[in-house]
């Protein structure tokens, strides 16, 4: 297939909402804000409880207003807003009672900071009929669009086997609050991954994990973790990631791997290599022709996870708002079924392995 065209951008909604955004913290200057501006989404409003942060956000992405509380966000917000809340995990329950009923929301992920919270923001979000998605955005990252476009089109066969490995130096000092939770690596990171997986298999019947600590990161509760999902006896789905590869860049690796009955694609994540500089994102694939050695080709990514992928999620709330599109990928629904994933995988870890008969 040489002239094969690769989708790598998400759909945007017909005329984009006003955006309403609760926190102005790290992410929501690296990721969520560059990537709107990108596409031309307003942010009408900003509020933070540190307002200098919120002053700071409006300044550098033109946002008009800076609200003094919550009460004032959503008493300003007009009727079409959607809102951003991008706050810690456990600061999820006190925003969203105060949001009107059947607003439209994008909650960062992950859905509150262990299962229990979970299940209440999912009932809450029930009880207010919120329009309630949650930011698990990796999905729309342009190698992750760029590969589903393939897989739907046949193009690799049977998809059968997927792998996600990551052996970075991860600096996790620059978030110190981890410090403070007794989950980490899954939780925070891992959970992108198993949110990917499920996208593309499915539930898997159960889940086998072991999270572990790094000595020289005793503070942190992990930092490395194995979890296998087991969808039976043909499909394969893994997870490995090491966040303590401290050995320069030589050896790292990041990538996603799907293969099929027909062929095969390798997406790097360059934005977790060289950590937080990043490296090129890379794509290629590669599909099998009867009689000739396979051959891999490769295709230039347009964007990456940061901020582009910011742009999916978004869009896909507001498309479904507008009614262009009648799913919701990342629906409150759909991820708490990523968060018993979560639980399940802590619940293996904790658990242990089959003892060893001699
Ligand atoms: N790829 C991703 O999806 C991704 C990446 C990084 C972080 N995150 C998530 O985004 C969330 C925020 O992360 P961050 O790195 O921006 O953290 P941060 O600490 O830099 O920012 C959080 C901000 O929220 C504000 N805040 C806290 N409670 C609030 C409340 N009740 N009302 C209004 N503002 C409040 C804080 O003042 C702070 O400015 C976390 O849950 C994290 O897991 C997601």
């Amino acid at each position: 297939m040489p002239d094969l065209q690769i989708n790598q951008a998400p759909a945007l909604p017909e005329s984009s909402c006003p955006i309403v955004a609760i926190g102005a913290g790290g992410i929501v200057n690296d990721a969520h804000q560059p990537a709107y501006r990108k596409v031309g989404f307003e942010t009408i409003g900003i509020f933070d409880l540190d307002q200098g942060k919120a002053r700071a956000t409006a300044e550098a992405f033109g946002i008009a207003r800076v609200f003094a509380s919550l009460e004032e966000a959503v008493a300003s917000a007009p009727p079409d807003a959607v809102f951003d809340v991008a706050v810690p995990a456990k600061a999820i329950l006190d925003i969203l009672p105060a949001l009107p009923d059947g607003a439209a929301v994008l909650i960062q992920k992950p859905l509150g900071d262990d299962w229990e919270q979970a299940k209440q923001i999912h009932a809450l979000s029930h009880q207010k009929n919120l329009i309630a998605a949650v930011n698990f955005q990796m999905r729309y990252a342009p190698y992750v669009l760029a590969a589903r476009d393939l897989i739907e089109r046949g193009a690799i066969g049977e998809l059968h086997d997927l792998e996600i490995r990551i052996k970075v130096n991860t600096p996790w000092h620059l978030w110190p609050f981890f410090e403070t939770l007794p989950r980490v690596e899954i939780l925070y990171h891992s959970v992108h991954y198993l949110d990917l997986i499920r996208s593309f298999f499915g539930e898997p019947q159960s889940i086998y994990a072991k999270t572990v600590k790094h000595p020289q990161m005793e503070k942190l509760a992990s930092t490395r973790t194995n979890i296998i999902m087991d969808y039976g006896d043909t499909l394969r789905a893994n997870i490995t990631a090491n966040h303590g590869h401290a050995y320069g860049l030589e050896h790292q690796e990041s990538y996603v791997a799907w293969e099929g009955t027909e062929g095969a694609i390798k997406a790097t994540i360059g934005l977790l290599l060289n950590y937080p500089k990043g490296e090129p994102d890379s794509f290629e694939y590669c599909l099998l022709a009867e009689g000739q050695d396979p051959v891999w080709e490769s295709v230039p990514v347009e964007g990456s996870w940061f901020p582009d992928a910011f742009i999916g999620s978004m869009s896909s709330l507001m498309r479904y708002v507008e009614g262009s599109s009648d799913t919701l990928s990342t629906a409150v629904d759909d991820a708490l079924k990523t968060m018993a994933l979560v639980e399940a995988a802590h619940r293996s870890s904790d658990a242990g392995g089959v003892p060893v008969l001699i």
